[in-house]
């Protein structure tokens, strides 16, 4: 794993510093070659850092205020930037997507699926869902954990989606998603990216080919919600049955099928890769501090007792004792945020910390480069879950810590993501010691979210108290 020099401390300039790269293509061959580096390297130039792609500019943003001003302060000058508007031709106008008035009455309507008394029912879900994945898991099989997590995040995000009953039709969305993520060249992203991806042809009828299949599953699940008019208790009958009451008339109230579909697909897609990812990372950097690790099992076994012969299955109710596994997620989204970094597009002249921004410029703002700002985090590279305990959080600035974006765009599956990491965290935890397999060196991929390059192969070790914890 790379470590890297410390950011320097915050300096109070308003010039934006450039940073040249090559004569003609500006950064690009520098950030096409090695994303993570390049932004590090960028970003330890000073506060405000101007970039060069081709003929467009980007400034990166490092320090909290100036993510606060784009994402809370000014949100209504930008856009998303040109990485998420990649995606429309799959997410076409969902939350993820699109832009104010829609996003905003958008976001009204779905917001109800993510209130306290929902979530607490999805917790069931996700439990029952870890337990019958841990059950295909045997004591010192090697596997893929990036792999092993996909699937059981899919398969919650899946049955919180479309209700349990309807699991077989989940499945069949799941694997179509699947096809259709792999088909899709996240490095292809900006203006130049998206010409070339629309002149291939026949990647083009491929990947529409199968966009429609998943279209017909979709379609025929809303539809049949629909016409029965109950509510499931799940996110697509919040989503069937959202009504807005600010509507201008009564026809207006419903979301179009189109819409309904567009939010389906981006709560199935943006719902599980994060979280799978976040705890991917979490497991390697446990397996690199041991005496974290043990503190974490002291925990779950305090709440479950002997991993053997656990007394029960984890609930809602257990989250305000999982303190500690709240502390080692928190913390390791802070080195691998799984959505390392977010662009923007000025849609209006704007000021940040006196440097203009030009209408039509990139932002780009990076929750991987905040993390490790030293005056905010020592020894930024230290995983240090403790540095999540109430009375250090409170210490530092807002957005020195921001995971889940920010603003009226700020993560709305914010609740679900936390409640989630920390059931499966613990009852994984619990059952199991996970190993880096011998030799493996992890390496960052970072697309649109932050993966391991290759997978994350880890040796499984049923855990029982007498030799527990282990170095
Ligand atoms: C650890 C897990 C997760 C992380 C780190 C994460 C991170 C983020 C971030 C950073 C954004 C804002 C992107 C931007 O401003 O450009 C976002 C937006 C979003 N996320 Fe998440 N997310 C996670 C889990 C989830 C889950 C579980 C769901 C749904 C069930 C979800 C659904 C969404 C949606 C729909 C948006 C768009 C919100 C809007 O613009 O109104 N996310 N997420």
């Amino acid at each position: 794993m790379t470590m890297h020099e410390a950011l320097p401390v915050h300096s109070q300039f308003t010039r934006p510093v450039n940073f040249s790269g090559h004569w003609l293509w500006g950064a690009a061959p520098a950030f096409n070659a090695d994303p993570i580096g390049a932004l590090m390297a960028a970003a330890r130039m000073g506060r405000i850092v101007r970039l060069r792609f081709f003929n467009a500019s980007a400034y990166l943003l490092r320090e909290p205020e100036d993510v606060k001003h784009v994402l809370v302060d000014n949100h209504r000058a930008y856009h998303k930037g040109y990485g998420l508007q990649a995606l429309k031709p799959i997410l076409g106008e969902g939350l993820l997507t699109s832009e104010p008035p829609l996003h905003t009455r958008q976001r009204r309507m779905i917001q109800p699926a993510f209130h306290r008394q929902r979530i607490a029912a999805y917790a069931d879900i996700i439990t029952r869902s870890a337990e019958d994945h841990l059950a295909t898991w045997q004591d010192g099989a090697r596997l893929d954990l990036h792999e092993e997590l996909m699937r059981l995040t899919m398969v919650i995000v899946a049955r919180c989606l479309f209700d349990v009953d309807v699991s077989r039709e989940a499945a069949q969305v799941g694997r179509a998603i699947t096809d259709l993520i792999q088909m899709f060249d996240f490095n292809r992203i900006g203006p130049l990216g998206q010409l070339i991806d629309r002149l291939d042809l026949r990647k083009q009828r491929e990947r529409n080919r199968r966009l429609q299949v998943l279209d017909d599953l979709i379609y025929t699940m809303i539809r049949t919600r629909r016409a029965e008019g109950i509510d499931h208790g799940d996110l697509l009958s919040t989503i069937v049955l959202a009504q807005d009451e600010e509507a201008p008339s009564i026809a207006d109230r419903h979301m179009s099928e189109r819409l309904a579909r567009d939010e389906v697909l981006t709560l199935f897609i943006a719902g599980h890769e994060t979280t799978a990812i976040a705890l991917t990372w979490t497991f390697y950097l446990l397996a690199q501090y041991p005496e974290v690790e043990a503190k974490l099992h002291a925990e779950v076994d305090a709440l479950l007792g002997d991993p053997r012969h656990p007394r029960r299955r984890l609930s809602w109710h257990d989250l305000p004792a999982l303190e500690y596994t709240r502390r080692v997620f928190a913390e390791a989204m802070r080195l691998y945020p799984p959505a390392w970094a977010t662009g923007r597009l000025a849609v209006a002249n704007d000021e940040i910390g006196g440097v203009s921004i030009e209408k039509g410029a990139s932002v780009l703002i990076s929750p991987y480069v905040t993390h490790r700002l030293e005056h905010l985090w020592p020894e930024p590279e230290r995983f240090e879950p403790d540095r999540f305990a109430p009375e250090e959080e409170h210490l530092r600035p807002k957005f020195a810590y921001f995971p889940f974006g920010g603003g009226p765009r700020r993560c709305i599956g914010e609740p679900f993501a936390w409640m989630e990491g920390q059931l499966l965290l613990a009852a994984i935890a619990h059952r199991y010691q996970l190993q880096v397999a011998p030799g493996y060196v992890a390496e960052l991929d970072p697309q649109i979210t932050l993966r391991p390059r290759h997978g994350m192969p880890v040796i499984l070790k049923q855990r029982n108290k007498a030799r527990v914890p282990e170095g």
